[in-house]
């Protein structure tokens, strides 16, 4: 039998992961759920945590939902830990998108500033679940979907000796089910290569039953109409010309636009800032419509509404993870995990987004050779970027987040990193014990 426990519980999207578990108790019997959250998360969890007993109740499974607010006492012997926590909450979120816009820079959770800072919340903070887990249940799997998630994963494999570690993020299912869409077939036919980091991946070789289409889907995404563009609910996804796909011999993933359209980007993103609203603010109140909907007493399924949010497929890339580690079932599935000479050109002991073989003893990353050529310089400088976030996390030195700053292509001048960096530290210094 299996305990979950889930850092976090009081997120709104926590009805996904239930009914994801709910759907394969066959498979994978989860005998006990712990939500965790912090006591300042009280009302949500406790709506969230009656919402989740209900839904389990009509499944009618010996499965216990407890709420706790005691992160240790939960993690006693805990099987998997999902950790889906959000440091400050969505108003440090709205921070990391308005400081950089005001200042004519991307501003967005997981890139550029955003994404800087959100791991400076977040790493302290994992590196202390971490040193829990090491005392209250060493043989347990984190499976973390907290962004960055990627930066989050590195962090973790550099600062501390645990290594049942997985970072996860739904944009490779999503990927999958797009491409599978593009080339009319099902799903579960379709596998992909991927190369990169977390938010900074390409499929590079795409197989349909094992065998390889990817001349076809190169040239149906070199003229894919608007509407089939690779996409994610948060942001808009641009198709891109003819010629970059075609020159690129490899699928973009939606997460690119901000790079190859940082222009149109930024001006959708400044338009939204004009006229008052950002996507933290555009969360913040599809959050209050969802509680409100989960605080219904006759609620007893995840409501359709959810899927208003960036995080389609969430639950099933996290419960298909646990289901195959659970069972040892060998098949390919997409996650941040530890390189080992997965990509040979960046180090081995980093975090890559990569397609693994899910075993009993953890994901398998699958060999991919050097980077291709075309994406070569671009992931490079990415991982780059990303280790000095992680390493600025962790020693709290401004300096070289200035660096990592300046040498992110979201940023356009040293002078307004400076500016966004200070505007930010002191806008989130509550949660920025390092600095
Ligand atoms: C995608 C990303 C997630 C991110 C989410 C944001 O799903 O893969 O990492 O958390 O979008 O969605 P939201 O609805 O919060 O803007
Ligand atoms: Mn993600
Ligand atoms: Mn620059």
């Amino acid at each position: 039998t299996v305990k979950i426990v889930t850092i976090g519980g009081g997120s709104s999207y926590t009805p996904e992961l239930v009914e994801g578990f709910i759907k394969r108790y066959d498979t994978l019997p989860v005998r006990e759920l712990w939500l965790v959250d912090i006591e300042e998360g009280r009302e949500k969890l406790e709506t969230v945590g009656a919402l989740a007993q209900r839904m389990v109740k009509k499944a009618n499974l010996p499965m216990k939902v407890i709420l706790s607010y005691d992160r240790q006492e939960a993690l006693k012997d805990a099987d998997f830990v999902t950790t889906q926590m959000r440091i400050g909450r969505l108003p440090a979120r709205v921070e990391d998108e308005r400081i950089p816009l005001s200042h004519g820079m991307i501003g967005q959770e997981t890139n550029g500033a955003g994404g800087m800072f959100k791991a400076f919340r977040t790493i302290p903070v994992i590196l202390d679940i971490v040193k829990d887990m090491q005392k209250l249940c060493p043989n347990a799997w984190m499976i973390n979907f907290t962004n960055p998630a990627g930066m989050v994963t590195e962090a973790i494999l550099r600062y501390t000796d645990f290594k049942k570690v997985i970072g996860l993020c739904n944009v490779p299912v999503n990927m999958v089910a797009g491409i599978a869409k593009i080339l009319g077939v099902e799903e579960n036919r379709v596998t992909l290569e991927l190369q990169g980091v977390n938010h900074f991946i390409f499929a590079t070789d795409v197989f349909v039953d094992g065998s390889s289409v990817m001349d076809t889907i190169v040239e149906k995404y070199a003229n894919v109409t608007a509407e089939d563009t690779l996409a994610m609910k948060n942001f808009i996804s641009l198709p891109y010309s003819p010629s970059f796909i075609r020159g690129l011999h490899a699928i973009p993933c939606p997460y690119h636009n901000y790079y190859f359209f940082t222009k149109e980007q930024l001006d959708e993103e400044l338009e939204q800032w004009k006229e008052g609203t950002v996507r933290g603010e555009v969360v913040s109140q599809v959050e209050k419509e969802l509680f409100a909907l989960y605080s219904h007493q006759e609620l007893d399924v995840k409501p359709k509404q959810l899927e208003q949010r960036g995080g389609a497929r969430y639950s099933d890339a996290a419960c298909n993870l646990i289901q195959s580690i659970y069972n040892d079932t060998g098949d390919i599935q997409y996650v941040d995990v530890r390189n080992n000479g997965a990509i040979s050109n960046l180090p081995h002991d980093s975090a890559v987004e990569v397609a693994c073989r899910i075993t009993a003893d953890g994901p398998k990353p699958i060999a991919t050779g050097e980077l291709k050529c075309t994406i070569n310089g671009y992931v490079q400088m990415m991982k780059s970027f990303e280790r000095m976030v992680v390493e600025a996390a962790v020693t709290g030195n401004r300096d070289l987040a200035v660096t990592a700053l300046n040498m992110n292509p979201l940023c356009p001048s040293d002078e307004l990193a400076n500016v966004v960096i200070d505007e930010l530290l002191e806008a989130h210094k509550a949660y920025l014990p390092q600095f």
